[in-house]
């Protein structure tokens, strides 16, 4: 079943994305379907998405809702965790790695402002294993000031992922050095993460 299909006949609590994003997911995330892994989705919302991703995924995956208001909690339900806290504190996210494990994908769709974003980046992408995704969304936002961001603002995730652009050409940085690809979309930016690079030498005998 396709994601597009799921959103389209949702009759289910509502989902709040952009059309556009489901083809982008179904690149990133089809690999993962019937699989035994950690979804965490920041942002929670009335619930929709988190069941969308149940149907999409399958009966083996266990999906993390995380949000800062507390009314979400009761859209819990089998399969689908809810936590309540902050999605830029690093207490409350280590209690979220403490109790599932590191999430193999990682949605941020919580405030979108630019110093939440940057700081849930900074805690969680170093840790996450090889082949993790992590997606941050309504990346518009780090051009517009109610979100913390401007055009060419240097601490907006934008910048940022320029700066990473450059450091994979130049000298590996920490940050990159396990990043497979970063994929720039209209409003998202997808992060896959690989093995750290190696330097070494073939030979041809
Ligand atoms: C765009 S909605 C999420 C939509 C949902 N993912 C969906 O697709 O249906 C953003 C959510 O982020 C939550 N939020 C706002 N600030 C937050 C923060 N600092 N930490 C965690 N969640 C936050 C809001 O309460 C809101 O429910």
């Amino acid at each position: 079943m396709s994601l597009w299909h799921e959103f389209l006949t949702n009759q289910n609590r509502t989902i709040w994305k952009w059309t556009h994003y489901l083809p982008i997911y179904e690149r990133h995330f089809s690999r993962f379907i019937n699989k035994s892994f950690i979804f965490l989705e920041i942002g929670v919302f009335n619930g929709g998405s988190l069941q969308m991703w149940k149907r999409y995924f399958g009966p083996f995956v266990t999906i993390v809702g995380i949000d800062i208001n507390p009314k979400c909690k009761k859209f819990e339900e089998s399969q689908i965790h809810i936590r309540i806290g902050d999605q830029s504190d690093p207490v409350f996210l280590q209690s979220i790695i403490d109790e599932f494990g590191l999430p193999d994908i990682v949605l941020d769709d919580g405030s979108h402002i630019q110093k939440h974003v940057n700081a849930t980046y900074n805690f969680l992408y170093e840790k996450l294993n090889i082949n993790s995704v992590y997606f941050i969304e309504d990346l518009g936002c780090a051009y517009i000031a109610y979100w913390g961001g401007r055009l060419n603002k240097k601490d907006t995730f934008i910048e940022r992922c320029k700066n990473f652009i450059n450091s994979f050409y130049l000298e590996h940085e920490i940050s990159t050095e396990s990043t497979e690809s970063i994929s720039v979309y209209d409003s998202i930016i997808a992060l896959e993460k690989k093995a750290p690079n190696v330097v070494g030498q073939s030979s041809i005998v």
